[in-house]
């Protein structure tokens, strides 16, 4: 594997070969362990709280948010504290109506249905679904052309979780069938660190205050990067320390795996690149954007654009994508006037001179 590959891995937010082993010890197992999420905590407490009482099933559950905060462990500590058993699948298995008919008539009453990446189901899929969270009953089509016959199956009363890194691409209908949507933020430092003890404790490593404080800093808001980050300075520690992670030790672990002070990756400094040399700080369209860094839109749009943004370094606005300062100083440049600075409002930055951002590079 090339050191591209390995450093793309290493923070890439999404799941990774390798990463399910961890990912499985690592869970956390009830909503008392779940570190973080506080608002999605309480809603979702009083949601399991009260359909327990009631002796009924909750409502249905949509998990939304980027990739590695916690929705498949939600997912499990929502069955968990049901005392239900999970049945998993995903969208893109659920390919015909058939599979996810097969899925549901194996329900027993209580039960929780995951499904992952729930945008991504296919339309007679999702068409079955809608009757089957509503009513709990699906209609099974039998044979083909004016013979065909619709007979109708009950399913037990279940609860559907659903998670979607893009719940903007779900349906309407899909969407208003679950009674509540979780939206999971990035964690803020403080959190990750407390991930980080869990894990290590977990993991049995000896790990620092300062040296904790360090990995959550350059994780991204995202616990499965501080527990990706976590095992690669232990390993440092283990080969050049004495096992301890200490500060001098995560940091030069770090740098060995080219992970920077902001835990961007290169494909966010190759996007962020793009927008100030190329595109003079933007606006610029996200597909153009793309182009540039020679990735697919939704892979800029959905796995680099949300921490960027959320770290003030990329504002979306109507035109387009533009660089704020903080994108500009992270590269080293120094900010036009007039750039967009963090905080500001995207109003700030469309009122300002368009030509100061026009043109200034080749573009790619
Ligand atoms: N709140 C948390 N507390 C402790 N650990 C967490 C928390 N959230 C996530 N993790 C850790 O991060 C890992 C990834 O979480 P999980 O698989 O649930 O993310 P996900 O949102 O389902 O990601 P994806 O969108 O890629 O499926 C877990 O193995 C767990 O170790
Ligand atoms: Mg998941």
């Amino acid at each position: 594997m090339t050191g591209a590959a390995d450093d793309a891995e290493l923070l890439a937010a999404m799941s990774v070969p390798g990463d399910s082993e961890l990912d499985n010890s690592l869970r956390p197992k009830a909503l008392g362990d779940f570190i973080g999420q506080a608002k999605v905590r309480e809603q979702l407490e009083l949601v399991l709280h009260a359909a327990r009482n009631r002796g009924r099933t909750p409502d249905h559950i949509l998990l939304s948010g980027p990739p590695g905060l916690g929705k498949t462990s939600l997912a499990m500590i929502v069955a968990a504290e049901l005392g239900a058993a999970i049945r998993i699948t995903s969208g893109p298995a659920l390919e015909r109506a058939g599979d996810l008919a097969a899925m549901l008539s194996n329900l027993v009453e209580g039960d929780v249905l995951f499904i992952d990446e729930i945008h991504r189901i296919a339309r007679p899929a999702e068409e079955m679904l809608y009757l089957a969270m509503e009513d709990f009953r699906v209609d099974v089509v039998v044979g083909k052309g004016p013979g065909a016959t619709s007979i109708p199956l009950d399913v037990a009363p279940f609860t559907l979780v659903g998670a979607t890194t893009r719940s903007g691409a779900l349906t309407g209908p899909l969407r208003d069938r679950f009674g509540f949507t979780a939206h999971m933020e990035f964690y803020e430092p403080e959190e990750l660190v407390r991930v980080l003890r869990r894990s290590a404790s977990i993991l049995g490593i000896d790990l620092s205050d300062d040296a904790a404080a360090e990995v959550a800093g350059r994780s991204r808001g995202t616990p499965r990067i501080a527990n990706r980050l976590l095992r690669r300075v232990r390993d440092y520690a283990e080969v050049r320390g004495d096992g301890t992670v200490d500060l001098s030790g995560a940091r030069a672990a770090l740098a060995v795996y080219d992970v920077d002070d902001l835990g961007l990756d290169r494909l966010d400094r190759a996007v962020l690149g793009a927008l100030v040399r190329g595109f003079g700080g933007g606006p610029v369209g996200v597909s153009t954007l793309a182009v540039a860094v020679g990735e697919e839109p939704a892979t800029v749009e959905e796995v680099c654009e949300p921490f960027l943004v959320r770290a003030g370094m990329v504002a979306r606005t109507p035109r387009g994508r533009v660089a704020t300062a903080a994108a500009w100083a992270h590269l080293g440049l120094t900010p036009p006037a007039g750039a967009l600075h963090p905080g500001l409002g995207v109003r700030a930055r469309e009122d300002a001179d368009p030509t100061l951002f026009e043109g200034g590079g080749s573009g790619a």
